[in-house]
Parts: C-alpha cells; structure tokens; sequence
C-alpha cells in the first residue's frame, strides 16, 4: 500500500537561506491521504473497528492531523462516511541535532492513552532504518497489550531499512536521503512548517 515518488523534473525553492529541491508537494500529499483514509476505512471503521491513531511527535503531527480530519469527511466517490477518529499522542526521539540516528529512542513523552485491548494504529513521519519504531513497539507499545498494532508512515526509506519493520500503511516510498517539511525537521527546529516534503541542497 504505498506509492513510488519520482518525476524528472527538479523544482528548488529558497526558503530562509535554504535551498531545497521539492520531492513531494503539497497536493499530492493531500490526494495520498485521502486514499489511505479509504483504506482504513474499508479495514477497521466498515469491520466495525475503531482504532486508536497514535500520533508519534513531533514529527508526525501535520500528517496526524491531516489523516484524521480527512477521516472526519466523507468521500462520495468510496462511499466512505465520517467518522469520530479516536486519537493520542507519544513523544519519542532518535535524531536529535543530527542527521542520522543515534541508535537509542528517547521517549520524551508518555503514550497518552490506554491501549489495551484496542486496535492501534501509529501514526508515524518516516521509516528509515525501523530502529525507532522497533524499539517503541517493544518498549512502549506491546507491553500495553493493545488487540492490534499497525504503523502508517507518511514516508518510507526502504533502502535504509536495518531492522526487520514494515508499516502496513506508506505514503510514499522515498529515496535513501535526508528530507524535511511536513513535520520533518533539520536540527529540530528548522523547516518542519514546510506544507511539502523536500531535499535540502543548501543551508545558510
Ligand atoms: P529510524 O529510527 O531510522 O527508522 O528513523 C525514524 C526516525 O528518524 C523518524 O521518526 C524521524 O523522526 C527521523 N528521521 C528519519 N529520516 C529522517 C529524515 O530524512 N529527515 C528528518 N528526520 C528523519
Ligand atoms: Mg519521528
């Protein structure tokens, strides 16, 4: 369930002193959503499922947030009715300031909600080797016993992978480099705002 990235056309953008290649607009990113919110719907809410999305912060926070309240719609063309999406957050950090994973998952917040017995879904920016989501799920996530558990990654690095993860839900299958926007930061603070997903080429 996911969706190759890929045209042969660059589009930079200046934005504060950066320069960034544009890898995943806005639009697209929205029209993904939308599919993935259908596909959701057909497995949990149309089986009579309500799960729990987890949203893993910060990073994930705008696709969180766009996910649920597509859900909140309906689609007329899949005949997908609204719903009432329940959610929850857990703060979780491996980067920090740099731009490979350090290897240990810090949690900077508790999971904000009892899962036990209920289906979960985490609602996660992007995979790249699985070392944070395989550490969270041991750690944080089974111990709770929740009845299912499954991952949307808005982004997917699969030539990164080093753990042996999968999310059962992808955005978009991206290349092996480092991006930012759409939740995703450089040095924590810079260009999570960005409404796209891109390369930065250039720092100021
Ligand atoms: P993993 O633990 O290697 O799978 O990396 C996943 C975590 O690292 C994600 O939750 C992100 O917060 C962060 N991350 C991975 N790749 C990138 C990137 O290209 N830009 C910004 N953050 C990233
Ligand atoms: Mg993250």
């Amino acid at each position: 369930m996911s969706k190759e990235t890929g045209s042969n056309q660059k589009e930079i953008r200046e934005i504060s002193g950066f320069s960034i290649e544009v890898l995943i607009d806005e639009v697209k990113i929205r029209e993904r959503l939308v599919i993935i919110a259908d596909q959701i719907y057909e497995d949990y809410y149309k089986k009579g499922k309500n799960p729990i999305f987890i949203c893993v912060l910060r990073g994930a926070e705008p696709t969180y947030i766009w996910l649920t309240q597509e859900l909140g719609r309906e689609n007329p063309k899949t005949d997908r009715k609204p719903v009432s999406a329940h959610g929850g957050h857990i703060g979780l950090s491996s980067y920090g300031k740099s731009k490979n994973s350090s290897g240990r998952v810090k949690l900077t917040s508790r999971l904000s909600v009892d899962i036990e017995g209920e289906d979960v879904i985490i609602v996660e920016d992007i995979l790249d080797s699985g070392n944070t989501m395989t550490k969270a799920r041991k750690k944080y996530f089974f111990p709770k016993k929740p009845k299912s558990l499954e991952i949307f990654a808005l982004l997917d690095k699969v030539d990164g992978r080093v753990f042996p993860i999968e999310a059962k839900y992808v955005g978009f299958k991206i290349p092996n480099k480092f991006v930012v926007g759409f939740g995703l930061d450089l040095n924590e603070t810079e260009l999570r705002n960005l409404p796209w997903v891109g390369v930065p080429l250039l720092e100021p």
